[in-house]
């Protein structure tokens, strides 16, 4: 029997609603498996707790969560009580700053039953590999002068260490899935920084004889996500063109709340993160009918990195059954609950 340590911060608003559901999902997984199992513990880390204790997680939190295997999160931010900028930064982004976690990837693709905004969509399933640590979103740069003669800075920073560990990390998982890796670039306008991106890609690509390869300037790249996302398997991309591009990844599936993401660590020192893209939803929290589909498609991400691949599609794949068969919350077109989606995709899995 293998054992997954999973630590559980479900965090605020529909993250309360959303992580039960998916962890009920992950446990019907386990069971149907058979030869795996979750052990999970939950934090109270929130907005609430920031009340409570004046703080958004124990002082010794970070030290708890790097014994598990996968930290496993629902949403962060309630603004009626805590500022954002507080919260985020005191539990989200301190967790993916201090625990290296340097790669963002975030999939799309066609869900059935799920109208995609593009009008004639043909079956997309793409892997977005965003380079998360340095890139354009440096503090190196400045300001000077005011008025008329007023000048910014803002330096990108590209070293050899983040870029080649970014760009692995897609060739590695291009060999999981359709053996194909895109780079995005913008070496024709951007002279120093994207050269050296392209040169790193041609080394590393080196490496990985059986992976084919293209390479596009990130503006043609943007507009090929919509004219015909079919063509890109996986794609990797600096910290900025990551960022947008994983946006339009997004907005073609047809909604916020089915979006999935993981926060990687490829050092080993510290265990990754995966939590859905949407927020808390506020307006939403409460109702019990916040969609739990990112959530689970989370849990998914989470088998795969544990490399129980095979159950992870599985997963997928009931989750798609139960969309097209019209059991799906409101904000996708239906009038189910979150806990009857979630309980609809336990029953199908032990079929
Ligand atoms: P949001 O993603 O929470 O909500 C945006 C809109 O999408 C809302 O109308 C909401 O009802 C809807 N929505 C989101 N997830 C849904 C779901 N699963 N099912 C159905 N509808 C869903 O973004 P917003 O409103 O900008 O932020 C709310 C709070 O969440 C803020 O405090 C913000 O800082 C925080 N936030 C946290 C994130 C995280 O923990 N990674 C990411 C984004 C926002
Ligand atoms: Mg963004």
């Amino acid at each position: 029997m293998k054992k997954y340590n999973i630590a559980i911060i479900p965090g605020d608003g529909i993250g309360k609603e959303v992580v039960p559901a998916a962890l009920n999902v992950l446990h019907t997984v386990a069971e149907v498996h058979g030869g795996i199992q979750f052990e999970t513990k939950e934090f109270p880390w929130s907005c609430d707790y920031y009340l409570e204790h004046g703080k958004m997680m124990d002082d010794d939190g970070l030290e708890i969560l790097r014994n598990y295997h996968a930290i496993f999160l629902g949403a962060v931010g309630n603004p009626a009580i805590v500022p954002d900028h507080v919260s985020l930064w005191g539990l989200l982004i301190k967790i993916r700053r201090e625990f290296e976690q340097s790669i963002n990837i975030r999939p799309a693709k066609l869900f059935s039953g799920l109208p995609s905004p593009l009008a004639n969509p043909k079956d997309f399933d793409l892997m977005v590999v965003r380079e998360n640590s340095e890139g354009e979103y440096s503090e190196a740069g400045g300001r000077i002068h005011k008025g008329e003669d007023e000048v910014a800075i803002q330096n990108a920073v590209f070293t050899k260490k983040g870029t080649e560990r970014a760009m692995r990390y897609a060739f590695d998982l291009a060999k999981t899935r359709k053996g194909h890796v895109t780079s995005a670039t913008k070496s024709n306008g951007i002279v120093h920084s994207m050269p050296f991106w392209d040169e790193v890609f041609n080394e590393v690509k080196n490496d990985y004889p059986d992976i084919k390869t293209s390479v596009n300037h990130i503006d043609a790249l943007a507009a090929f996500f919509i004219s015909k996302p079919q063509t890109f398997d996986v794609i990797v991309a600096s910290n900025l063109f990551g960022d947008i591009l994983t946006d339009i990844g997004g907005a073609i599936m047809g909604s916020i709340g089915i979006a999935p993401a993981g926060n990687i660590n490829t050092n080993g020192k510290y265990p990754s993160m995966f939590e859905p893209v949407h927020g808390s939803a506020p307006d939403i929290y409460g109702k019990g009918i916040a969609n739990p589909i990112g959530q689970i498609w989370t849990a998914k991400m989470m088998l795969d990195h544990f490399g129980e691949v095979e159950m992870g599609e599985r997963l997928l794949q009931v989750v798609e059954e139960v969309t097209a068969a019209g059991i799906k919350t409101p904000d996708i077109g239906g009038n189910a609950t979150t806990v009857e989606v979630a309980e609809e995709i336990c029953k199908r899995l032990k079929q």
